[in-house]
């Protein structure tokens, strides 16, 4: 467990600087509007290799030294990024063998960014060569807050380097080829390997591939590009003792298993994207924000975040003042110790010259700057929220959600019994329902330390490792609840199914047993007894000392259990054998947070749309309060709001799209005034 504290002297603010697209001039105007709008924190060099090593080994700094003397002299901190998740074009042609080989056997060019095949010599070698050079050149500055090591790594590699390192990754994990036949089930198909030569990663292949190789290649690719960050680190700290991390991206895709990322960094820290225009992206933020704060266990650092626009469905929706700020503030309430964005000033050239930008192209004199502005204020008033307590998480969490990416991967495997089950759907639906009752959640690894939850949920864990089954019946045992959910416990490791009903290895924890999955159509809902729907699955089930507690209501299973209760010692272990729809999600979990005593934040402001987030401090509590809802909202009890500086006890009403940040102090609370 990694347990990081990264505490600068105030809110890191600002974002990727990218000088390289601009001329001298423009760099004198960015400083001055750096400093009108209170930026202390730039991420420079992101892309800059082509740049800094224009030949092979040829390196040009001068015009990274005069930026960074810029930046010195107004007194602003950079993170320095290691260029390395696009190499030049020298390097193409240098090196073609380090070109990505796609699935399809495709082998990819430059042209684009994150062209490199991960496992290739002479990548890995360039890449440590100018992580060093930077090191050397920058790594003792006083301005330098930390080293960016990569850019959001995540490129797939199936070429020949990756098929050699997968086999040495396969020999370490299996040791012989009879443990890996035996693992990976290979008497089916006639896949039986006498040579370690024979094996190849998933790429295009006639039909389907093994699962279980298909899962070891995404932990092998996760292990391998891990294994380049942690060069990259090593080369690094020879000549610099500045935090190093690299920034975890979490979109449809998840590319690594950040349980094990974390523990190489010195602070965690990830770039979050809105995927949704409309009120699912304040239940996103929370996400994020809520994970990377569970990968750090502690504080981290929020590398990017779009200043004016959100993308989804190939639209760009603009992103209002009101919700910049409030996101903005949601990432911090829930431990990130930054509000830096992707990027400080919009491109006019380039793959993503219509992405938005803390200077926007209308320039500095705009209302997306007068914003940056604002929100620079904002953050200097909150500076005091910036030391974390010293023995206590920085946000109370009573409820913990199992996360592992190889859920996320098992249920990318083709041929489940329904495919259109994701896991990232599960969790984020989860997650959701707690964010819209206000309850404060954690996420946790399986097998992890879980002494301050009161509550458990388990959604689609589907690969259910040794020990996961005994680590859930203690934590129920002792008191606490545990909610699992379908496609949980259903194989080991390997993705062997364990037999005698699902959910297999947890089948004595829930106290039932599925015998068949009954997979409904498209569209299909599958009403509950209780007026809950569900959607996508659902089990016939057997009790084997639980209870029921739902029933179908209609379809194949009519009658029979749907939902189940099984007490164990003090505690209580809930099964849910569907899909449960949003709203029924909502009820349900509600219901269960109540009776397992949780309670909200700010009791009342959830419902008011309000959301009520405590980070703890050093010396106070900071209870921020974020209106996403319509109607103006009162506040009264004891404490102080920071940025407007009312007293909590004269009654504080926030508008629609407000915040406020209440200094809270002992036993002081915060009441919706009814
Ligand atoms: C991030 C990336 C940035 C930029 C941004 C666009 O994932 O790190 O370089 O591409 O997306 O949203």
């Amino acid at each position: 467990m990694t347990s990081q504290q990264y505490i600068p002297e105030a809110f890191l603010f600002g974002g990727d600087y990218n000088p390289e697209q601009w001329d001298p001039d423009t760099w004198r105007e960015d400083i001055e509007l750096m400093k009108r709008a209170g930026v202390n924190t730039v991420t420079l060099g992101v892309f800059s290799w082509a740049r800094l090593e224009p030949r092979e080994g040829e390196y040009e700094t001068g015009w990274l030294d005069e930026v960074i003397s810029l930046l010195d002299e107004a007194g602003i901190g950079f993170f320095l990024a290691t260029p390395t998740a696009s190499p030049p074009p020298w390097f193409t042609l240098a090196y073609p063998d380090a070109m990505p080989v796609r699935a399809d056997g495709v082998r990819l060019t430059h042209g684009s960014r994150d062209t490199y095949a991960i496992s290739a010599p002479a990548y890995r070698n360039a890449c440590c060569r100018i992580a060093g050079m930077l090191a050397r050149r920058y790594g003792v500055h006083r301005r330098l807050r930390g080293w960016h090591v990569h850019n959001e790594y995540g490129t797939l590699d199936f070429g020949p380097h990756a098929a050699a390192a997968f086999r040495s990754w396969l020999r370490n994990r299996y040791g012989t080829l009879d443990a890996l036949n035996v693992a990976w089930c290979t008497s089916f198909w006639s896949q039986r390997y006498s040579d370690w030569e024979e094996i190849f990663p998933p790429v295009a292949t006639q039909y389907l591939h093994n699962p279980a190789l298909s899962i070891d290649f995404r932990r092998f690719s996760s292990d391998e590009m891990l294994a380049a960050f942690t060069e990259q680190k090593r080369e690094i700290q020879r000549s610099s003792s500045a935090p190093v991390t690299t920034n975890f991206m979490l979109p449809t895709w998840n590319h690594l298993e950040q349980w094990s990322w974390a523990e190489e960094q010195d602070v965690v820290s990830i770039d979050h994207y809105l995927d949704s225009p409309g009120p699912d992206g304040d239940a996103h933020v929370a996400y994020g924000a809520d994970l990377t704060r569970s990968w750090a266990d502690g504080s981290w650092l929020l590398m990017e975040q779009n200043a004016t626009g959100i993308f989804a469905d190939g639209r760009t929706y603009t992103k209002t003042p009101s919700r910049m700020i409030r996101n903005s503030l949601g990432y911090i309430a829930r431990g990130s110790q930054s509000s830096l964005f992707f990027q400080w000033r919009a491109s006019v050239g380039g793959a993503e010259q219509w992405h938005g930008a803390l200077v926007p192209h209308a320039g500095g004199e705009s209302g997306a700057f007068a914003t940056a502005e604002r929100l620079g204020e904002i953050l200097s008033s909150i500076a005091e929220a910036v030391e974390p307590p010293r023995d206590s998480p920085i946000v109370d969490a009573a409820v913990g959600i199992v996360w592992h990416a190889d859920g996320w991967w098992a249920l990318e495997t083709p041929h489940l019994p329904n495919d259109a089950v994701t896991y990232a759907d599960e969790v984020r639906a989860t997650h959701r329902s707690f964010w819209r009752a206000g309850i404060p959640t954690d996420f946790v690894r399986p097998g992890g330390e879980v002494n301050r939850y009161r509550m458990l949920v388990v959604p689609c864990l589907y690969v259910t490792s040794d020990g996961v089954a005994d680590w859930l019946r203690e934590f129920a045992a002792r008191g606490g609840t545990v909610i699992v959910t379908y496609l949980s416990g259903i194989a080991d490791e390997n993705l062997t199914i364990a037999t005698g009903g699902y959910p297999g290895r947890l089948r004595e924890l829930i106290g039932a047993r599925a015998e068949e999955i009954h997979v409904p159509e498209p569209g299909e809902v599958v009403p509950l007894a209780s007026g809950r729907t569900g959607s996508q699955w659902r089990e016939r089930l057997v009790l084997e000392g639980a209870e029921s507690t739902d029933e179908y209501s209609a379809g194949p299973l009519s009658g029979l259990p749907a939902l189940t209760e099984h007490r164990l010692g003090e505690g209580r272990v809930v099964y849910v054998s569907t899909h449960l729809d949003q709203e029924s999600r909502d009820r349900f979990l509600a219901e269960q947070s109540a009776l397992a005593g949780l309670s909200e934040t700010v009791p009342g402001a959830a419902e008011r749309r309000v959301e009520a987030i405590r980070r703890r401090g050093r010396d106070a509590d900071y209870v921020f309060l974020l209106h996403h809802g319509t109607d103006p909202v009162k506040f009264t009890g004891d404490g102080r709001d920071l940025l407007s500086a009312v007293n909590l006890a004269d009654g504080l009403t926030l508008a629609a799209g407000d915040v406020a940040v209440v200094r809270v102090r002992g036993g002081e609370e915060v009441r919706v005034v009814p």
